[in-house]
Order: structure tokens, then C-alpha cells, then sequence
């Protein structure tokens, strides 16, 4: 399918963008290389997405026939444009004035929302996706299901976090939760990726619940450790622990 030249509305959305620093900064820097643009907006969606698909529900010799959806969620991977994509399709099936609608994601990441890569991105046609014959995405157990699992380990990725060793952590953590099998399974783990936890000067920091442990992670071989001790063992690791629990450690 071909990609048009223009689009009638350009809506750029994700979340923070409109009471955060760096949301504001984003669209002021937005309107300095684009101009008031009226066929532009920015939506929020820290909250929810409601102001999205509400903005699709506007008459289509409002919306014009083509419409962008640039994606600015920084943790956006290939499963949650997926899920955008589809969702986009349904509403716009279930709505007979509905626009073509074409989906594009920043992949921004951790550098932040830069305009002029934003912008950069709208100007690339041939990396819109259309939100049209979208492969159906797999609703058990990702979109429906809590994944297998007895433990949720939550590695902090924030800043400061990263900047001492978080993502060499996580690569490390789940390789090593792949081999034993502890990946979503039951008696598994649920390894999920966090925005700071707060103790940031004794990162990286991972907590591991229900057992309400706070553990710096600051080598690979803490990760293993951590995986062989805790997680097979069930022994809480109190030489990698910032605080011990709030019920104690229990009895080895
Ligand atoms: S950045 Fe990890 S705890 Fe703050």
C-alpha cells in the first residue's frame, strides 16, 4: 500500500507531552520548526488514551482522509505498535467516516523527544504503517492473561540506573532467567522494566516481590547470583540487599 505524500491532520501523541518539562519543551520546539500548524495536535496519553481515540471520532471532512498518528511513547517496542495499530484498525472499522489512518513510532527511547527527529520522522512516508489489514495480535497470554509467574522482579532502567549498569543488567538477568526456564512460567519470574524506584545512589536496583526485597545489582555476576540464590534457592541474597524486607529476611 502506498504511503500518501501528505496528510490532511498530523496528531503526535504519547505521555507527558502536555504538563511535563519535557513535554512543553517538546511542543514549543515542535511549533518552532513546523509553525502553528492547525492540522497538528498534540495528545496526551499518560493518562489514558481517551483523548486519542475521541480525536478519531471527529467527522472525517474534519480529519481529512489521511491521517498520521506519530507514536511517542519511549518505551514503544514492535509488541506496542502491534497492539496501537490494531486497536487504531477497530475503531476504524467501527467507524464508517473514519480516515485512513497510518501509524509511525519516533523509537525516541531514552534520548527524549527531539523535534527535529519527530519531525524528521513525518517527512519519512515509507516508514508509515497502515493501520489497515493489521496481523491480528496475540491475545493469550500477552493482551488477556496475567503471564505465569510467582515472583515480579522489577529492574529499575531510570537514568541513573542506567547509567550504572541497569541495561547490561537486564540483558544478563533475563539470559539467565531463559536458561533455567524462569521466564513467565509458573514458579517463574515476570521481569519488568521500571522508571526510577527512588534509592537511585544505590543502583541499580532491582526489588523482587511478594518478598519485598530491594537488591543492588551492580555486577553480572550479582544478576546470576541473584537468579541462583533467590530465585532457585529461594534464599533472599542479604550480601546484595540495600535494606532487608520489612518482615526479615526468613530463616535459611
Ligand atoms: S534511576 Fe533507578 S532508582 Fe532512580
Amino acid at each position: 500500500m502506498n504511503t500518501p505524500s501528505t496528510y490532511q491532520q498530523v496528531l503526535f501523541v504519547g505521555p507527558g507531552l502536555r504538563d511535563g518539562s519535557q513535554g512543553q519543551a517538546f511542543a514549543a520546539a515542535l511549533r518552532t520548526l513546523r509553525g502553528a500548524a492547525p492540522n497538528e495536535r498534540i495528545i496526551d496519553t499518560l493518562h489514558s488514551f481517551d483523548g486519542l481515540w475521541q480525536a478519531l471520532q471527529a467527522p472525517r471532512q474534519h480529519l481529512g482522509e489521511q491521517v498520521l498518528v506519530v507514536d511517542l511513547e519511549p518505551a514503544s517496542d514492535s509488541a506496542y505498535l502491534d497492539w496501537l495499530r490494531d486497536e487504531l484498525a477497530r475503531r476504524a472499522a467501527a467507524h464508517p467516516q473514519a480516515p485512513r489512518l497510518w501509524v509511525t513510532a519516533s523509537a525516541l527511547g531514552r534520548r527524549g523527544l527531539a523535534a527535529d527527529a519527530v519531525c524528521a520522522e513525518v517527512a519519512r512516508s515509507e516508514r508509515h504503517l497502515p493501520c489497515e489489514r493489521v496481523a491480528p495480535v496475540a491475545a493469550d497470554p500477552g493482551w488477556e492473561h496475567p503471564p505465569a509467574h510467582a515472583r515480579h522482579l522489577f529492574l529499575c532502567t531510570g537514568p541513573r540506573c542506567v547509567r550504572r549498569g541497569a541495561l547490561a543488567r537486564w540483558k544478563t538477568l533475563r539470559r539467565h532467567l531463559l536458561d533455567h526456564h524462569l521466564v513467565e512460567t509458573p514458579g517463574g519470574v515476570l521481569l519488568t522494566r521500571t522508571a526510577c524506584q527512588f534509592p537511585c545512589n544505590r543502583g541499580p536496583l532491582l526489588t523482587v516481590y511478594p518478598d519485598a526485597c530491594w537488591y543492588r545489582i551492580a555486577t553480572d555476576d550479582d544478576a546470576r547470583r541473584l537468579v541462583d540464590e533467590h530465585l532457585l534457592g529461594n534464599r533472599p541474597v542479604a550480601a546484595l540487599l540495600i535494606h532487608p524486607p520489612s518482615g526479615g529476611l526468613p530463616d535459611a
